[in-house]
């Protein structure tokens, strides 16, 4: 045999070389750690399906807020979980003022500052006693147009709460646009929009049902993209960066690498990819077991969809990462 010419594995002899020529480099400032605050609690929640990730009392997510300025984190992203007996088919306590929401967003904005990037959850499943992301028409599907004044609502709720963006996620047509000149109207003019642009109909997100309590039955077909659309994630994110998002989110994120892909080269905006409840899950299950190396697997799935082109990844591992990267 000819000696090979050229010998690839000469950058991967040692780690000072292959850290030298690593293409991708995850860093603890694109990371942000979507958080759960539930109403009424004294103490941290632990989630059942989420190992390691809990419902937050007002105080504790103050504490894990300055625990993620330490770590060096991008930010949070805030989602609220509220008592039962405030759900109404529109998902009132997701706009009220004193809602869980926007009292915690106050809270975290009032402990941090401008040290962290706040984001909210706009959307209204975790405040709906049917579980949709909206107010439903008589025939029970769920009303666009309807639902989209409740966003805008929801989302001058929370910037005048001290969130510096909104994001989004009920897949409404429109939704960005509305949102935009609602904030605009308001005088909320540097709230920025995080878009779920790209959002599928995943089974992937179980466990974050759990984690808000849903109570949802049935599926979110009618409004959430379909697994098996590709150039659709596109004409999504197209759309939303056309109506002014600030940010476009390619969701979930692992099995989604073609999309985020695709999105990141047709968008000028920056992309964020959201590795989800179930994808998180999977991995801290399997990790109990023994079946996988549980820092392995998260680093190389963050740095899967860092490589893929997000520039901001949402994960439930964000702050054991960060100690992982720096
Ligand atoms: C909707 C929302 C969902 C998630 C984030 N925002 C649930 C859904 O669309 O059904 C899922 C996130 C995850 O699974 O980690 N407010």
């Amino acid at each position: 045999m000819n000696p090979p010419v050229r010998r690839p594995r000469r950058l991967r002899t040692n780690p000072a070389i292959r850290r030298l020529v690593a293409q991708t480099r995850p860093q603890p400032a694109q990371l942000l750690l979507p958080v759960f605050v539930a109403d009424g609690l004294a103490e941290p929640k632990p989630i059942g399906s989420l190992p390691g990730v809990v419902q937050h009392s007002l105080d504790s997510v103050r504490a894990e807020a300055v625990r993620a300025v330490e770590a060096g984190l991008g930010g949070l992203v805030l989602f609220g979980v509220p008592d039962d007996a405030d759900k109404d088919p529109a998902g009132s306590c997701g706009y009220a003022e004193d809602g869980i929401l926007n009292r915690a967003l106050a809270a975290v904005r009032a402990e941090v500052g401008d040290d962290l990037v706040i984001v909210a959850d706009t959307c209204l499943d975790e405040f709906t006693d049917h579980g949709h992301c909206g107010v439903l028409t008589p025939g029970g599907s769920v009303d666009n147009d309807a639902t989209v004044e409740l966003y805008v609502r929801q989302a001058i709720a929370q910037a005048e709460a001290g969130a510096h963006f909104v994001s989004p996620s009920g897949m409404m047509d429109g939704q960005v646009a509305a949102i935009r000149a609602g904030l605009d109207a308001a005088g909320h003019l540097e709230t920025g929009i995080l878009a779920y642009a790209a959002k599928y109909a995943s089974a992937f997100y179980g466990p974050f049902r759990e984690a808000v309590g849903s109570s949802l039955v049935g599926d979110r077909r009618a409004y959430q993209q379909d697994p098996a659309n590709r150039r659709e994630g596109v004409l999504e994110a197209a759309l939303d960066e056309a109506e002014g998002a600030d940010i476009v989110m390619v969701k979930p994120a692992g099995y989604y690498l073609d999309v985020l892909a695709d999105v990141a080269a047709a968008v000028d905006v920056p992309v964020a990819a959201y590795q989800v409840s179930g994808e998180y899950a999977m991995i801290a299950a399997a990790a109990e077991r023994g079946w996988i190396d549980r820092r392995t697997a998260l680093v190389e799935s963050t740095t899967a969809i860092v490589r893929a082109g997000a520039d901001i990844v949402l994960t439930y591992a964000a702050l054991e990462l960060a100690g992982w990267l720096r």
